[in-house]
């Protein structure tokens, strides 16, 4: 049997760690692996080369993905679907692994649909599928953005300012308010919960009367532009508020604990589905547990947005 993998969309930190896992776990099951290089675009052009388990030696713990990756415009398109079944067709691909976010479970539910077997494994750092409780990447990028916020406290303390921090997370909120919780940020501004900046400012100054010397606001990429928000911060609290865009350092480093863990099971688990003929689904994590979900069904399902933390959170930030 031969089977292809190949990574879509933004890279994540685990996206190795994933293609290290499908390419041993195949090859444990006689099952010959070729790597698809740059995503659709590489499935397009013909980018396809066979891995061995030499192929994937060393990259567990390195960052982005040795397959690399692309976003296709024309892969979007019904032509662009069609070349990319008959390339598989070609060279003999009878299954197809998608690690990637949701316009990337999107081109594997359209080749689906012509008939391609394909298994979906979520790889993003903005975890903004319903269908798993995380995502490859996004505890790296949490990570990542933690740190950040410590060095960025150490200078907002010293000169007594507020700093606004933004992360990526497209209309989620999940990586501001993970890393805002953890960070011990004053305020949180997500897509997710209804911006009341008057609000937000108030709290703030309630906490600089109450002798805190300095304040940070994670800002969610969805919710628009920190510069905007400094100007406003600054003129409603009179206090100096400087911003930070963290940017794509949050893609990037060596994979942690849980995204490796995430990627291993993942990976492993979508060559066995393909062994028990189970193909057509997303490999997830849900309640601690991991299985698959019907392909089409996953990308439906909604994500959930965590009041719960977002809660606590406000509780602590007081
Ligand atoms: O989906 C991952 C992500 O990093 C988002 O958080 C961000 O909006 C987007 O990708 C950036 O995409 P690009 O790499 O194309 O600039």
């Amino acid at each position: 049997m031969r089977i292809g993998v190949l990574t879509s969309g933004g890279d994540a930190p685990g996206m190795n760690a994933a293609i290290r896992a499908v390419v041993r776990t195949a090859i444990f099951n006689k099952i010959e692996v070729y790597g698809i290089n740059r995503g659709y675009a590489g499935l397009l052009e013909k980018d396809i080369s066979p891995l061995n388990v030499y192929s994937v030696a060393d990259i567990l713990q390195r960052g982005g993905t040795i397959l690399r990756t692309s976003r296709s415009d024309f892969f979007a398109t019904e032509a662009g679907v069609k070349q990319g079944a008959a390339v598989l067709e070609e060279y003999g691909i009878e299954h197809l692994i998608i690690i990637g976010g949701d316009g990337s479970l999107m081109g594997a539910l359209a080749l689906q649909k012509l008939g391609v077997s394909v298994i979906g494994i979520p790889g993003t750092i903005d975890n903004d599928l319903g269908c798993s409780d995380y995502t490859i990447g996004f505890d790296t990028a949490v990570t990542t953005a933690l740190d950040a916020i410590s060095k960025i406290r150490d200078t907002t303390y010293s000169h007594n300012r507020i700093n606004v921090v933004q992360v990526m997370g497209r209309k989620c909120g999940d990586i501001a308010l993970f890393s805002g919780l953890a960070g011990g940020a004053e305020a949180l501004i997500l897509p997710e919960v209804e911006t009341d900046l008057d609000g937000i400012c108030r709290r703030l100054l309630i906490g600089k009367d109450r002798g805190k010397l300095h304040s940070i606001v994670m800002l969610a990429e969805g919710c628009g532009n920190y510069r905007d928000y400094c100007v406003k911060i600054e003129e409603l609290t009179q206090v100096t508020t400087k911003g930070t865009n963290l940017g794509y350092i949050q893609r990037g480093g060596s994979p942690s604990n849980m995204d490796r863990n995430l990627a291993c099971f993942m990976g492993y688990n979508a060559i066995q589905a393909i062994v028990k003929k189970e193909t057509g689904s997303v490999m997830v994590q849900r309640l601690g547990g991991y299985l698959g979900i019907p392909l089409e069904e996953a990308i439906q399902m909604k994500k959930i947005f965590r009041q719960d933390i977002y809660d606590i959170a406000m509780v602590l930030s007081i």
